[in-house]
């Protein structure tokens, strides 16, 4: 009935989250409220896991990309269901390795990584760097080589497949601030750069063309010519490097017009085109990584928030303004992002209105959806947003002073406090 099936109503007309009353949810924990299915998390993590298993033979790993919703649960999480993690960031790579994050199990990713942050990643022993250009390389070779440890790397590649979410385009990827680019020879120069420095061990390459992608198409477009490249690597250097990973951008169903395959799909078709690229190119079948940052946490997520003040304008359209806003989810006006709405309360009543959903920031850009189809909502209402699960916490912000909201996992039918709120204090705090 809704766009992802942890939802429901029960017998009090209200929504559910994991069979939990969100009106009860809004009651204990206050809006706005960024609420997440635990047990949908980990079935998703599952997915993933088992899909690598049975199209790989287990010759692979699936990285969660933490920058879709970064905290210690979600890292517990991913811990426990034997998936790896991409980070992007010392902040990302500290909250893992604060709740003991397998560090061998950690790929560091970013177009501009600091000199701490490659420090901080070396000492701690984490799996793979990801290099993604030549200053990059240059700080890295000294941090390896003054701390006296061998750091593994894989090449970011721009490998001139640009995907979008119903199309995806071959060439002109150059134009691009991530990775070394294919057609110069600036990503073969980087090889040879990372197979002369004795403090480093080229272990593969990555790519990653995009997210939100609903076709399969582009991801094995992208395989073939990352092979492609491993040949040429092999055929000029004579090294067959060990590890392909391929990114994330598997699209999930934001409205119900979005029909995404299932994540089985994805993997058995890439596999299937790897291992006849291989067989073509006389490689040995990579170690395959994939990165699914959305595809694990966004359907599983939705945020509450309380209804205030409802403007009708006459002949011209009715805006509901909510507790929160572009501070707990900045998609609409970044990326003018179509969600689904519900009110909560009165989630069996008929979706009669078409409204604007406004936040509370002091900007009028600040809305979380136009042409919303919603039912006849009162202030003091919940409002639901729906599959608000990745890059809404992650990226929220302070705007306004408002106060972060809080995080709450729903499991078993329970919910427990995963992030806690921002009080006023803590908006206060770092001011000197
Ligand atoms: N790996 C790399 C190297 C990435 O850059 C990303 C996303 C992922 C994996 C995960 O992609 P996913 O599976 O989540 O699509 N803020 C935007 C999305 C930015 C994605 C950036 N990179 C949004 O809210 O739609």
């Amino acid at each position: 009935m809704y766009v992802s099936d942890c939802l429901s109503v029960n017998n009090s007309g209200h929504l559910t989250i994991g069979g939990v009353d969100t009106t009860e949810l809004a009651t204990e924990f206050g809006t706005p409220l960024y609420v997440m299915d635990e047990d949908k998390i980990r079935q998703n993590c599952r997915e993933f896991v088992q899909s690598i298993k049975e199209s790989c033979g287990g010759n692979g790993l699936a990285l969660y990309a933490s920058k879709a919703m970064c905290c210690r649960q979600m890292c517990r999480i991913c811990a426990e269901e034997g998936m790896g993690l991409d980070v992007v960031s010392g902040g990302e790579l500290y909250t893992a390795l604060s709740v003991g994050f397998p560090a061998e199990r950690i790929y560091f990713h970013g177009n501009n990584k600091s000199k701490d942050e490659l420090i901080m990643a070396v000492e701690n022993g984490v799996g793979r760097i990801v290099v993604d250009n030549y200053s990059e390389l240059e700080m890295l070779e000294e941090v390896a080589a003054s701390s006296n440890k061998k750091a593994a790397v894989m090449l970011r590649i721009k490998p001139g497949v640009e995907a979008h979410t119903h199309e995806f385009i071959k060439t002109g990827q150059i134009d691009s601030k991530f990775g070394f680019a294919l057609e110069t020879g600036e990503a073969m120069e980087a090889v040879r750069e990372v197979q002369k420095n004795g403090s480093l061990e080229l272990v593969g390459v990555h790519c990653h063309i995009g997210s939100q992608i609903f076709d399969t198409d582009p991801f094995t477009h992208a395989a073939e010519i990352m092979l492609g490249f491993m040949a040429d690597i092999k055929r000029e250097t004579g090294a067959e490097l060990s590890e392909l990973n391929l990114g994330g951008g598997f699209g999930i169903k934001y409205n119900e017009n979005d029909m995404p395959p299932a994540f089985s799909e994805y993997m058995d078709r890439v596999s299937k085109t790897i291992d006849e690229s291989c067989i073509r190119l006389g490689l040995k079948t990579p170690f395959i990584l994939i990165e699914p940052g959305r595809s694990i946490v966004g359907a599983a997520g939705i945020t509450l928030y309380t209804v205030g003040a409802v403007k009708k304008i006459p002949g011209i359209r009715t805006y509901v303004s909510v507790d929160g806003g572009m501070f707990d989810n900045p998609r609409y006006i970044l990326y003018q992002s179509k969600y689904e709405f519900v009110c909560a309360n009165r989630a069996s009543e008929p979706r009669g209105d078409t409204v604007t959903v406004a936040g509370k920031c002091c900007e009028s850009g600040d809305l979380l959806g136009e042409g919303v189809k919603l039912q006849h909502v009162k202030p003091d209402d919940i409002l639901a947003v729906l599959s608000t699960g990745a890059y809404n916490f992650s990226m929220a912000s302070g705007y306004n002073r408002n106060k972060r909201p809080p995080v709450v996992m729903v499991s078993g039918g329970k919910a427990k406090l995963v992030v806690r709120g921002d009080s006023y204090d803590d908006i206060i705090k770092n001011d000197i």
